[in-house]
């Protein structure tokens, strides 16, 4: 049967290395984006059968949807991973509901309508695995970040529990959090600025996540953990 997996932000950045790193172990790959032009670029860069999805994780019918799409034209989905993200840094004190609710639905509320959709079919085939993309920001907080930090925390949660309610269907769940990565998310950032912070004293590339994703999608015998990918800015914050 194909091994086949729905990376939701597949187009770009962390997501879109992912897929590097998985198209040559031999899945078929669903990349989910908002933009399909974006998607379908970063599906036939990797050459061979992997298929690009437009949706917005953020919109309940936009996620059913696809799911029954992707699994007519692919199969079954067996793994999941989420990094469609968004971040918008601002202080509380002027942060406006609408993008306090546009992070939240993006960030935490998408991951748990794919989780909820993969999980579902997952139980049917008796087997499946999950990563979400969380971020180092989610476990230690940061000045000007809280909406964001709540719903990279929130998700942190959410996994765990879920990883406990489907472990005996034989589904995991795991999540990674990275620490600074040079992607599109983080271009307007001056690294020199934040590397002083650093232990390994740079920002990462998404490649060196997307190896991490992969290693976790594919231990048998790890589920609810949190693998932190930061160059160890934990050990700063
Ligand atoms: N870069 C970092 O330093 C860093 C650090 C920690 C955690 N993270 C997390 O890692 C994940 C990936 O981030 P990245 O740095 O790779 O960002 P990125 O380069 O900006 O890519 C974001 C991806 O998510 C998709 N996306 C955004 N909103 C979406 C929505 N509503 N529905 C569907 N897809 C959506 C984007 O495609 P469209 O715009 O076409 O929808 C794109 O494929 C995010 O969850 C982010 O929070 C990043």
């Amino acid at each position: 049967m194909d091994k086949v997996c729905a990376i939701f932000g597949g187009s770009r950045g962390i997501g879109r290395a992912v897929a590097q790193v998985m198209a040559p172990k031999g899945y078929r790959l669903a990349l989910v984006a908002r933009d399909l032009r974006v998607a379908q670029a970063a599906a036939s860069d990797l050459g061979g059968d992997h298929l690009a999805f437009s949706c917005d994780v953020a919109k309940e019918h936009d996620v059913q949807n696809t799911f029954e799409e992707m699994e007519k034209r692919l199969g079954p989905i067996r793994f999941l991973v989420n990094a469609a993200g968004i971040n918008r840094d601002s202080l509380l004190v002027r942060t406006k509901t609408e993008e306090m609710v546009s992070q939240l639905h993006t960030n935490l509320l998408g991951s748990m309508l794919t989780c909820r959709a993969a999980v579902k079919t997952m139980i049917q085939q008796q087997g499946g695995s999950i990563v979400n993309v969380g971020s180092i920001i989610g476990l230690k907080g940061n000045s000007g970040q809280s909406v964001y930090s709540a719903s990279k925390g929130g998700l942190v949660g959410f996994s765990r529990a879920l990883a406990k309610e489907v472990a005996r269907k034989k589904i995991r769940v795991n999540v990674i959090a990275p620490g600074f990565i040079h992607t599109d998310m983080t271009k307007h950032l001056k690294e020199e600025h934040f590397k002083k912070n650093i232990p390994l004293g740079r920002f990462g590339e998404a490649i060196e996540v997307a190896h991490a994703v992969v290693f976790l999608l594919e231990s048998p015998y790890i589920t609810g953990h949190v693998l932190v990918v930061d160059g160890g800015l934990q050990l700063t914050m």
